[in-house]
């Protein structure tokens, strides 16, 4: 019934327990999770390395995924160690070498008044073969755009957790900055710096430091650049974590975008659309091209992630072993 054109060679997922094959439907249309976002789901990339496929920073992954659990009131019935495994086998059961992990904890079916009572947590795990999520732009330079609306706030909400409905902000605005020519959208904060994009974190390079902003600003303070800062200083550059303006995502030498979807994409032009104006001023990002210290740090991701780097072997989780 599902074909999986867009989960490259997925032939399996993991529900509640056992294996489905891909093409085989589970939930009943009445899952709370459905109606009202009440989820909440990790992505997690596994990369192959010499002793086989290695899944990145997948308890850090598994921590942040019962946090945001407990954000969303959740009485879990796994336990962290049985998700770490879940991950692992579906790895194995698909035979890939390299994957994007999709664990998923929802609301299921039960009653649709908004306070769950009587639905059950369900815990799904899909797999598949994801190139970086934008594509060829991620690679030449992305060509974002400075969206009207403001991200979610961190006094509403927190925003450390990955919760399914948080995510219709990002679908909305990441379909109007498509919409409109762009790559990919960057939000603003409501105090009206640099957030984040719609699934990722934003850094910027200047004069050989690294900046990232923190989770005061109203983003999800993700994995991938949290590696970044610490892998930083073995390139020799230096890292600073501080609020990023406007004008200093305008005048950085290099910016970028990451996370585990993107992994690093170069940006190298913003049109800035905060005050909804018809023509944008467009700022191109240093030479407008993807910045070098930019892709030397994504080439050391790339050793780490592929477990060529034994300082960054312990963020390994090989599923062979
Ligand atoms: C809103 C948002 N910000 C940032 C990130 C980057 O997080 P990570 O590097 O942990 O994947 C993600 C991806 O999970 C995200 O959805």
């Amino acid at each position: 019934m599902f074909s999986n054109t867009h989960f490259s060679k997925a032939k399996k997922y993991w529900y509640m327990g056992r294996f489905y094959d891909w093409s085989e439907p589970t939930f009943h249309p009445m899952t709370h999770a459905f109606h009202y976002g009440t989820s909440t789901f990790e992505g997690i990339r596994a990369y192959l390395t010499d002793r086989g496929p290695a899944i990145f920073r997948l308890k850090e992954h598994i921590d942040r995924f019962f946090h945001s659990a407990s954000v969303v009131k959740m009485k879990v019935s796994f336990t962290k160690e049985e998700v770490i495994q879940a991950c692992k086998d579906i790895i194995k059961e698909n035979g890939f070498d390299q994957a994007y992990i999709r664990p998923l904890m929802f609301y299921s079916y039960g009653n649709l008044g908004l306070v769950p009572v009587h639905c059950p947590i369900e815990l799904v795990i899909g797999a598949w073969e994801w190139a970086a999520y934008l594509g060829e732009a991620g690679e030449k330079g992305v060509y974002a755009c400075i969206v009207p609306k403001r991200r979610i706030h961190n006094s509403q909400l927190d925003l450390s957790a990955k919760l399914g409905g948080v995510y219709v902000q990002s679908t909305i605005n990441g379909i109007e900055a498509r919409e409109r020519g762009y790559d990919e959208a960057i939000f603003l904060n409501l105090e009206g710096r640099i957030a984040e994009g719609p699934g990722e974190n934003i850094c910027i390079i200047k004069d050989g430091v690294l900046q990232a902003n923190s989770k005061s600003e109203s983003i999800l303070e993700g994995i991938t650049r949290t590696s970044l800062l610490e892998i930083a200083p073995d390139l020799g550059l230096k890292t600073l974590v501080a609020p990023i303006t406007k004008e200093d995502l305008f005048n950085a030498d290099e910016a970028f975008f990451c996370g585990t979807a993107a992994e690093i994409s170069p940006m190298t032009k913003v049109a800035d659309m905060s005050e909804n104006q018809e023509n944008p001023p467009l700022y191109t990002i240093g030479t407008g091209k993807p910045g070098i210290l930019t892709l030397k740090l994504a080439e050391a991701y790339k050793e780490v992630t592929t477990g060529k780097n034994p300082k960054y072997e312990k963020w390994l989780a090989f599923v062979n072993e």
